[in-house]
């Protein structure tokens, strides 16, 4: 059953590559990019390995290998479906906020702590999730906690910590999720609101944008590390593999893209000031996406990192330094000190450019996660019958509509 799993794992591959080979879209420019990426990717193999041998060392206490996951969830899928579905018609607008509710998703045999109702948010096992959901990306949002329990072999060790600022999507998430471990926390946009400057796009001053900043003071005391993502994504591997990161003595992981013209991402009035610039004396800053990290909480809170974007961001209020978002005050504070990740686990772009229509291919390699960022979302091109070719590799999360 465990190859069965892994059959099933590879055929997914198998298929994603095989898609984005035949949607090929790939210029000059990413090619010089994926060479670059190859060894990028090299280096990061080897720190992985060495990461991977230390936690073996500290996880092996009972090498038993994982039944049937995929069987117990075809059968919970096969079931929801003979179930007639729950439907919420008490929110407004209903057409907005109309799901289907998910299957069952259970813990293979050889998870830790698979008791579902006797699991706390403090519970040492648990796997945590921060995502926000809002009315705009809702669809997204649903989408990528879908991809997270469907591709886990632990699903029930999952808890997700849902920020909100507007409305409370608690009975909606229930309603969607039934079996779901989570939280909502509310998220006061006035705690950002005169912080944030006006940016390029429109859709990166959102207030709740600017929760992750605050991960660390929303979350329970007792959780000490969450994998933040965005809400435009689909995860395609169990998770707990990017969970099991090794952060070492950073207090953030992500994918590094150090071959990226980190210049462009602040202004020249930030590069001519040595008082500004001066931040980066001493590293080797690279650009990161902060739209999947995993953040060590304990070490974030003990360090005061809030604080420090937030310093960031009040400058950039008074002396423009630079031009996007939420991003900026992240490369400031941690550039050059992220523990680098995978690449597979961001393959980010995926929504395009700012040029409408727009297609990104995906970068060479292994597929673990699929991020639509940019201007293009997948649920939209779909409705409008404008997919990107990868936009049919989100459609299977989707759990929008009345019925079918
Ligand atoms: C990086 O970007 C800056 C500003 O956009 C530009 O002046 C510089 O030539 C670029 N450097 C490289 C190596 O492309």
């Amino acid at each position: 059953m465990a190859d069965l799993k892994a059959m099933l794992t590879y055929t997914r591959l198998a298929i994603i590559s095989a898609l984005a080979d035949r949607f090929d879209f790939t210029s000059k420019n990413i090619k010089r990019r994926g060479r670059y990426g190859a060894r990028v990717m090299w280096i990061w193999r080897l720190s992985g390995f060495l990461c991977a041998a230390l936690l073996l060392i500290v996880l092996t206490p009972s090498p038993q290998s994982f039944p049937p996951a995929e069987a117990i969830r075809s059968s919970s899928l096969y079931r929801s479906h003979l179930r007639s579905p729950l439907f919420l018609s008490s929110y407004q607008p209903p057409d907005r906020f109309s799901f289907q509710r998910a299957a069952t998703f259970l813990n293979a045999a050889g998870c830790v702590g698979s008791v579902a109702n006797v699991i706390g948010v403090c519970d040492p096992n648990l796997v945590h999730v921060a995502i926000t959901l809002d009315v705009e990306y809702l669809r997204g949002s649903i989408a990528a906690v879908h991809s997270v329990l469907t591709n886990s072999l632990c699903p029930e060790s999952i808890f997700f910590h849902f920020i909100v600022s507007e409305v409370s999507l608690e009975n909606l998430v229930r309603s969607t999720f039934p079996q779901l471990n989570f939280k909502v926390y509310y998220f006061d946009p006035e705690i950002v609101r005169n912080l944030i400057s006006t940016s390029v796009r429109q859709a990166l001053e959102q207030p709740l944008n600017y929760a992750r900043n605050y991960l660390a003071d929303l979350l329970e005391v007792c959780v000490n590390r969450v994998i933040y993502l965005d809400s435009d994504l689909v995860v395609v591997d169990d998770i707990s593999e990017l969970w099991g990161t090794c952060l070492g003595s950073r207090t953030i992981g992500a994918p590094e893209y150090c071959h990226a013209n980190f210049t462009k991402y602040f202004t020249t009035s930030f590069w001519s000031s040595g008082r500004f610039s001066g931040t980066f004396a001493g590293r080797r800053p690279c650009y990161f996406n902060t739209g999947v990290m995993v953040i060590d909480l304990a070490r974030w809170r003990r360090l005061g990192y809030t604080k420090k974007i937030e310093r960031w961001m009040e400058i950039q209020k008074r002396d423009r330094i630079y031009e996007l978002g939420s991003l900026p005050p992240f490369l400031l504070v941690f550039a050059g000190h992220v523990a680098p990740i995978g690449h597979r686990w961001n393959q980010h772009g995926l929504g395009g450019d700012n040029v409408r229509g727009s297609c990104r291919d995906l970068h060479p390699g292994r597929v673990s996660l699929l991020h639509w960022s940019g201007s293009g979302k997948p649920w939209l091109r779909l409705d409008t019958k404008q997919p990107c070719p990868l936009d049919f590799l989100w459609a299977p999360y989707d759990l929008y509509g009345q019925s079918h």
